[in-house]
């Protein structure tokens, strides 16, 4: 172990929003698409006036159909073939004599790209972005043309990847002098809150034939947006090279960057010419703050100790698939958050610009991941195919573009890599631990391992400073015994399966497949190497130096269907044997972000905010007079339950315990387990109403009632904002479809159908209803039901001021609309 024990003392950086430089060009509308072969699709000449006009960020696939036809595995989605993607453009006159540049943050996956049939590269790995210098090959006085190739292999992911331009292009004009893509690193060391050493490493590009000497402005400005330190350094731009200036300065009584409190600075850079001239100016964010870990205690923020509450993500965005939407991020984010979330994993490869600056901005904690192969394939199409060729490339791109979100504590090498079982396999993951500390000495590396043996045996534990074990809860005691230097956390936990709302009447059933394609939502079941929830927690318990978890998964995700069609984790080949399962059920909270019950289990651990959930839901017709367990989830400290008024007493959490089954891989103890994290009753059904009563201190601090419902008559909607923004046509909605009986009732069970409408300044997006084996597509605007729920999301269009009106109906139901205004909003301060 490389670093054990050692302080990082740290704070991070910049890249927001708007952390970019002024000559960054929005280049992301008007883009040309064709899904198929095209031959010498780069030609100028080629006509493609047919083609389909897209706006970027685009993911193909997510509009389906899905089909057996491709693999459940990547979500029953043609994300694989070939499609391209053209723009045509014209220089204006100011832009002539600069320095141009394309930008991509990510095209999923083997691009390549022409400027006027001059091939520019490729670039295999859809989850960095990437650059190409256009100058010398711009036609400066007649049109451009911009061609993107892109083709995504089949068995290339794990999960579904998305498939396309599904990040933002950006167009950098700048003087030939000016400074490099991701050309800022900002750290502060010595941090206290009395005094942070700021150093700034800045990278300055000549693109003259000559040296020229400019002026280096650096400018600090407050979290409140004040300039509170301006250093100017000389320096000469030595012709056709890019220089590094360094520079440092103590700042007194710095505002730390805290999950409580995410202060966030910027430093503006500008580069002058010798007249004084501003040439470029470039804006990076960064954060204040002290990181460190120890192997006795865990992981301090700012002196604080503080557990990883985590969760792991993959990156699609539910109905709107893999293509990058700001709101759409934050609202998955504002959700994890809400279940007590303070900690996130980008499993398994870097993720968008755009959650990072929020993690910034939230004051979640983001473990930042490269890679989930490296030489040894786990999938026949996978990154293995390119390891050798790219992984220093993109591993150094990962952590340059990525250095300045202070919300990064660790740079994680790889997950559940097979390297794990070689003699040697030590030898890769020195190297790419070697990678993380030369591009930054600042923070740690570390890697999910899930072959226990393996790790520890061939070494490749040693490698990293971090060692992160995938579902190995019963493990700690021994790894913590043989290992006291060793800093450890649960990388990756729990994997239960659920579908939301659904409880079949076999109850506490174990890993068993029904008919309907759907997992008891009572938080039990799992592939062999999961467990639920509540072993994690008695074991993080017993082995308090270890430093937190992150469950698999905050949110479902396309692809991964377990326990329908899915074998294991490496499985090569097709998933299809329990077809139209097609997307996760692990998630908390499903594809459309309705929380699942497990949600609240661990907002009960999370959270101090009193609550208490109960399940499954009351509509057992059927049922009268049998036994039905019934779970209550609380933070409080002890829970009353009432059938149709009639107390059926009181538990105490911690002390009346709930049996549920146990057993998975590693675990040695009685396959059931005295959970001290739920409260248990087996309640004789009766229809009506089951409530529960939470007190803490002897007082009611929370209360939740479940009904018995009747049939389904009527539709509630209910939007996540009542006004959103239409500046840049970026902005969503998010609407609640909820059914419900003529009491106003929740309708737990009801799965009709329902159709959309949406009029006025605004757009239909996407639809869904967290179904994980529901082949309806996102862009269907007559969908079912999922267990009394359903989502509809509305994009506002752009520049226009008004209001969007989102209606729905459904046979025999009385229908509904809901107004949301869109407004032009304030656009955040750029400094630039
Ligand atoms: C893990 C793996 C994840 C996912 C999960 C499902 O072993 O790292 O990517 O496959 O299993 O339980």
């Amino acid at each position: 172990m490389r670093f054990s024990n050692f302080l990082w003392l740290l704070l991070l950086m910049p890249m927001s929003v708007w952390a970019q430089s002024k000559g960054q060009i929005d280049f992301n509308k008007d883009w040309k698409f064709y899904k198929g072969t095209v031959a010498n699709g780069e030609q100028k000449t080629l006509n493609d006036d047919k083609w389909a006009t897209v706006r970027i960020p685009h993911d193909w696939a997510i509009d389906g159909p899905f089909s057996d036809e491709y693999n459940a595995r990547s979500g029953g989605l043609p994300f694989h073939g070939e499609g391209w993607y053209r723009k045509h453009f014209t220089l204006t006159n100011t832009q002539k004599d600069k320095q141009v540049a394309i930008e991509f943050e990510g095209v999923m996956n083997n691009s390549e790209v022409w400027i006027n049939e001059h091939y520019l590269g490729k670039r295999p790995f859809g989850y960095i972005g990437f650059e190409y210098d256009l100058t010398p090959y711009l036609n400066k006085d007649g049109e451009n043309v911009i061609a993107v190739k892109v083709a995504p292999e089949d068995l290339s992911s794990r999960w579904y990847p998305g498939a396309g331009m599904y990040r933002k292009v950006w167009l950098n004009v700048n003087n030939p002098i000016h400074i490099a893509h991701w050309g800022t690193f900002v750290k502060a060391t010595n941090v206290s809150s009395r005094v942070a050493t700021v150093e700034m490493e800045v990278e300055v590009e000549n693109h003259l034939k000559v040296d020229e000497v400019v002026s280096l402005v650096q400018s600090v400005i407050s979290p409140e947006g004040k300039v509170i330190e301006t250093l100017e350094t000389k320096t000469v731009a030595e012709a056709g090279k890019t220089i590094h200036a360094f520079k440092s300065f103590n700042l007194l009584k710095p505002q730390l960057w805290s999950q409580e409190n995410p202060n966030l600075y910027h430093l503006k850079t500008e580069i002058k010419n010798q007249k004084g001239e501003v040439t470029d100016t470039y804006v990076s964010r960064f954060g204040i703050r002290d990181i460190k870990f120890t192997a006795k205690e865990g992981f301090f923020l700012n002196g604080k100790l503080t557990k990883f509450y985590g969760v792991c993500l993959h990156h699609d965005l539910g109905p709107l698939g893999a293509a990058v939407n700001r709101r759409a991020t934050e609202r998955q984010l504002q959700i994890m958050k809400s279940m007590g979330v303070n900690a996130i994993r980008t499993s398994h490869n870097p993720p968008s610009t755009e959650l990072l600056e929020l993690c910034d901005e939230m004051g979640l904690v983001v473990l930042d991941e490269a890679f989930d192969e490296w030489k040894i394939a786990k999938i026949e199409n996978g990154y293995h195919k390119v390891f050798d060729e790219w992984h220093e490339r993109d591993l150094r791109d990962m952590i340059r573009r990525d250095r300045n979100h202070p919300s990064i504590i660790m740079w994680s090498i790889g997950n559940e890599i097979l390297e794990q079982g070689q003699k040697d396999g030590w030898k890769v993951a020195q190297r790419l631990a070697e990678i993380c500390h030369e591009e930054d000495p600042s923070r740690p590396s570390t890697a999910g391992f899930n072959n226990y043996y393996g790790s520890i045996k061939n070494k490749l534990a040693d490698q990293i400073d971090i060692v992160g074990f995938n579902y190995k809860p019963a493990k700690y005691k021994e790894v913590v015994e043989a290992h006291p230097d060793w800093i450890i956390y649960g990388s990756e936990t729990e994997s239960v399966t659920s579908s939301r709302g659904v409880y079949h009447d076999t109850f506490l059933e174990k890993y068993t497949k029904f008919s309907d394609n759907q997992v008891t939502s009572y938080d039990i079941v799992g592939p062999v190497w999961a467990y639920p929830p509540d072993m994690e927690f008695k074991f993080q318990a017993e082995n308090p130096s270890i430093m937190g978890e992150f469950m698999w998964t905050g949110f479902d995700y396309f692809g991964e269907p377990t326990p329908y069609g899915g074998r294991d984790n490496s499985t090569n080949g097709y998933w299809n044997d329990d077809w139209p399962s097609k997307s996760s059920y692990f998630g908390a909270v499903d594809l459309c972000g309705f929380p699942k019950d497990r949600y609240y289990l661990y907002q009960s651990q999370w959270t101090d905010t009193p609550m208490v959930h109960l399940l499954p839901h009351w509509n057992w017709k059927g049922f009268e007079g049998k036994e039905i367990p019934v779970f209550a989830y609380t933070n409080a400290e002890e829970v009353e339950l009432f059938l149709n008024g009639k107390s059926l007493g009181k538990k105490v959490k911690g002390v009346d315990k709930a049996m549920i089954p146990v057993k998975f891989r590693f675990y040695e103890g009685p396959n059931n387990f005295e959970s001290p994290y739920r409260l248990r009753w087996d309640v004789p059904y009766a229809a009506g109403e089951l409530k529960a009563v939470a007190y803490t201190d002897g007082k009611v601090v929370s209360e939740e009632i479940i009904a018995t419902s009747g049939r389904a008559k009527a539709i509630e909607l209910s939007a996540d904002r009542k006004v959103i923004s239409c500046n840049d046509g970026e902005d969503l909605v998010f609407v609640t479809a909820k059914a419900v009986d003529q009491n106003g009732n929740f309708c737990a069970t009801f799965n009709g159908e329902l159709q959309l409408d949406v009029k006025g300044t605004g757009t239909f997006e996407a639809s869904g209803n967290g179904d994980a084996a529901s082949l309806i597509t996102a862009n269907s605007k007559k969908l079912k039901f999922f267990n009394g729920l359903a989502l509809i999301i509305a994009r506002a269009n752009e520049g226009q001021e008004g209001m969007i009106t989102i209606s729905a109906k459904g046979k025999k139901l009385k229908a509904a609309s809901i107004q949301v205004e869109t407004k032009k909003t304030k656009e955040p301060e750029s400094f630039l």
